[in-house]
């Protein structure tokens, strides 16, 4: 199976005024449309976040500032990709487990989402989301 997240990078202009990161929607630099943007920030770096799948969202995280460290297992692989570049993003399909931690003090962590927010479509046990992707993989 293919993994079902990836890293992205954005194009970057800059100049002697500063630099410029363009991400646009739609299938040009984000594999969606942008429903809803939501940003994490003041977390120490010993807080764990995140802990849950989605069954219909996708994401985009981007750490606008500061860095962070982000697990994702999508059932078969899984693995910790380091967020520390304004132009670098994280792309999570549907029904990738996701946990977030080791925020510097200046973290910024953007999330773009496919979706609006809905609770029900959150998994947040993991044996559950195991046994999802069982399922969906037969
Ligand atoms: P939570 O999913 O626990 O955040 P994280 O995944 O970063 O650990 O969300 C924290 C709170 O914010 C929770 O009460 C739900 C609420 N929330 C919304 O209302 N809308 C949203 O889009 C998100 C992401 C969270």
């Amino acid at each position: 199976m293919k993994k079902r997240y990836r890293t992205l990078e954005f194009k970057e202009y800059g100049d002697e005024r500063g630099n410029l990161v363009v991400a646009e929607g739609d299938g040009k630099d984000i594999p969606f449309s942008i429903k809803r943007a939501f940003y994490i920030y003041g977390s120490d770096s010993e807080v764990v976040r995140g802990k849950h799948a989605n069954r219909l969202t996708k994401f985009v995280l981007i750490n606008v500032a500061g860095s962070s460290d982000v697990m994702v297992d999508d059932g078969i692989h899984k693995e910790i990709i380091k967020l520390d570049k304004p132009r670098m993003a994280l792309f999570l399909d549907t029904m990738v487990w996701k946990e977030m931690y080791h925020f510097s003090s200046d973290s910024v962590l953007m999330c773009l989402a496919s979706e609006h927010y809905m609770e029900s479509e959150y998994i947040r046990d993991y044996d559950e989301f195991l046994k999802e992707v069982k399922k969906s993989s037969i």
